[in-house]
């Protein structure tokens, strides 16, 4: 039987104003809060990115690039702090809608090296999904064994997640309709794409793109790549635009919406 359990991603460029720093998108949290909410989803994880809070301190400080200098130390902390920072909204907008949301710091307990998941302790968010707690998590900056540290991006975490606990479905909320053939903020000949296979995704990997703000984990063409494993695992991804009212309730729900579906074809 195929798992309930259903992995959302809500994009940065969706929670947070993406030019301008630190400045959070609340009508656009406090409604998702609502959505997820109204639609009464029983097993579900939550991850965030990190837009105008995660992105431009991590650049600041080069967080990704790894430990090079002591001057970068702060810029860590500061980085982490901004996300528990966004999260603390998150948290927040879920509570006042009645939903048993609980913060999880992926810092405190994955560990990466050269700034892809070796340690993931998985224990906290089992014991927390079946007590029916919804787990809160985020793109992070965290340890890594190589390189002293990195950026954990959501969507890596949205992969893991989804193989690690055998999840059904993953969405992705984004800014953007779905997957198009080429930018649809540039190229007005960009087309939606409803439905991809993996091969399909392969051969987009040259075409698709993302936001122009700063981006330092990868943009659509990161969310791609890291959404082939799930995929390979039979965990159905559909990417929907969250800024669009009612997108991630009828997605949730399992209820027609414009996005892309990708399949393992
Ligand atoms: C990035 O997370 C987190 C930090 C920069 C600390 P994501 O890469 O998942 O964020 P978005 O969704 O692209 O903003």
């Amino acid at each position: 039987m195929k798992s309930k359990l259903i992995i959302l991603k809500l994009g940065g460029s969706v929670i947070t104003i993406k030019d301008k720093p630190l400045t959070p998108n609340v009508p656009a949290i406090k409604r998702l809060a609502k959505e997820i909410a109204d639609s009464r989803i029983s097993q579900l994880i939550l991850v965030h990115g990190g837009g105008s809070y995660g992105h431009p301190i991590a650049a600041e400080y080069k967080i990704a690039e790894g430990f090079r200098e002591k001057g970068q130390i702060i810029g860590f902390s500061k980085t982490h702090n901004a996300m528990v920072s966004l999260n603390m909204l998150i948290i927040e907008a879920l509570l006042d809608e009645g939903l048993p949301s609980i913060s999880m710091a992926p810092s405190s307990f994955i560990v990466t090296r050269h700034g892809r998941i070796r340690d993931f302790h998985r224990d906290p968010i089992e014991q927390a999904l079946k007590l029916g707690f919804i787990p809160v998590l985020y793109g992070d900056a965290v340890f890594d064994y190589e390189m002293g540290f990195a950026i954990l991006s959501g969507d890596q975490l949205v992969s893991r997640l989804a193989v690690e606990f055998n999840a059904g479905r993953i969405i992705i909320g984004v800014d953007v309709n779905g997957l198009y053939t080429a930018d649809p903020k540039t190229d007005e000949n960009a087309k939606l794409i409803p439905c991809a296979t993996l091969s399909d995704l392969k051969s987009f990997m040259g075409g698709v793109s993302g936001s122009k703000s700063i981006d330092v984990t990868g943009g659509m063409m990161g969310k791609i790549f890291e959404l082939i494993l799930p995929v390979m695992n039979g965990v159905e991804v559909f990417i929907v635009n969250a800024l669009k009212p009612g997108n991630i309730y009828k997605a949730l729900k399992g209820e027609e919406t414009v996005g892309t579906r990708i399949i393992k074809g």
